[in-house]
């Protein structure tokens, strides 16, 4: 999967006339192989989930390119199924993205159904399997229950079967631990580890948590108000953080926001940007305590600064 300088925006109309553009994201190019774990990083607002929904096609890109097996996707609107089979998405929320009417069996064999009409021999035995893969075992006594018999951990289990279901190559986990108890969340993570190991698939890894993403991929991209401001091979990122952004998040540790328990802040000094008006130059360049002289008025790009180590910023220049 290939994502080359990405751009989705929002328009939401203000008025008759006016209309606000919101750039979630604005020029974003990632590269997703098989068997790697990618982890996008940052804070609340700052574009992963649209860069995960525009990845797998739930969005519209506004410009830019989606390469996926060599093919050119972006404008790809009539066969899509060839490419739902492929890719998937595992969303926050384990409470809400089941139907709570729908027994896990029913709930699994949905995507056999629509995706692959007809063409699995055993639809009972794959799902069976696939329960058996996510350690929803044994499958027999899951099959007939409803979500909300399940706990947290047990309903993300079902998400993640869902997408696995289709032997997917990309896999788009956006914050899958974030909304369950800390008990389980190593177990997940390490679910996703076997997964990747097993399967080869190629996942990006959402999270505002940078110290998940370290036990747990082996790329990092920092995401900043739509754009990405360092990426780099795990270990190196963390160990060698060089975006003053990043130094920031690895020396805090995220807090919920207190008015929507689904959304966390960093604990870095002042306002996060608006991706609808951001800054001029470096938009990090409000908060950050190393900006000098060109930072308000001249946007750094990305640019190798180590091997394998892109960062954005005019201290590197
Ligand atoms: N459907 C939408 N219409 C308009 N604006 C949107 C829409 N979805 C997201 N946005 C805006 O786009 C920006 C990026 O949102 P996004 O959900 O991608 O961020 P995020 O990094 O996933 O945040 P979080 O960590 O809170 O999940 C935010 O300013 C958000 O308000
Ligand atoms: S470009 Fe300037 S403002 Fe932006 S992160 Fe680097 S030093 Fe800070
Ligand atoms: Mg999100």
């Amino acid at each position: 999967m290939e994502l080359s300088n990405l751009k989705t925006y929002y328009f939401l109309r203000k008025g008759l006339f006016k209309r606000l553009v919101v750039r979630a994201v604005d020029g974003v190019s990632l590269v997703f192989r098989e068997g790697e774990i990618v982890s996008i990083v940052g804070e609340s607002g700052c574009g992963k989930t649209t860069l995960g929904k525009t990845s797998v096609k739930l969005v519209e890109p506004y410009d830019g390119k989606i390469v996926f097996e060599g093919k050119d996707i972006t404008r790809m609107d009539g066969d899509l199924k060839w490419f739902r089979r492929r890719a998937q998405i595992i969303f926050q929320d384990p409470f809400q993205s089941l139907n709570p009417y729908h027994s896990i069996f029913d709930i699994l064999k949905e995507p056999l159904d629509n995706l692959f009409r007809g063409e699995v021999d055993d639809p009972t035995e794959k799902i069976m399997k696939t329960l058996e893969e996510v350690r929803l075992a044994p499958p027999e006594e899951f099959l007939y229950k409803y979500p909300h018999m399940l706990s947290g951990g047990q309903r993300q289990r079902v998400n993640i079967a869902r997408a696995l279901i289709v032997d997917p190559k990309f896999i788009v986990a956006d914050e899958p631990v974030s909304m369950i108890d800390a008990s389980s969340r190593a177990e997940i993570l390490t679910l996703f580890r076997e997964i990747q190991n097993r399967r080869r698939t190629a996942i990006m890894y959402i999270t505002h948590d940078i110290s998940t993403a370290k036990y747990f991929s082996d790329y990092i991209a920092v995401m900043y108000a739509g754009k990405v401001v360092e990426y780099g091979r795990t270990m190196e990122v963390i160990k060698n953080p060089l975006h003053p952004y990043t130094v920031g998040l690895i020396a805090s540790v995220p807090e919920p926001d207190p008015e929507n328990r689904k959304r966390f802040r960093p604990v870095i000094g002042g306002e996060p940007p608006n991706p609808i008006n951001p800054p001029p130059g470096c938009r990090f360049h409000p908060r950050c305590p190393k900006r000098f002289e060109p930072c308000d008025k001249i946007e750094p790009q990305l640019k190798e600064v180590e091997k394998g180590h892109f960062v954005a910023c005019h201290l590197y220049e």
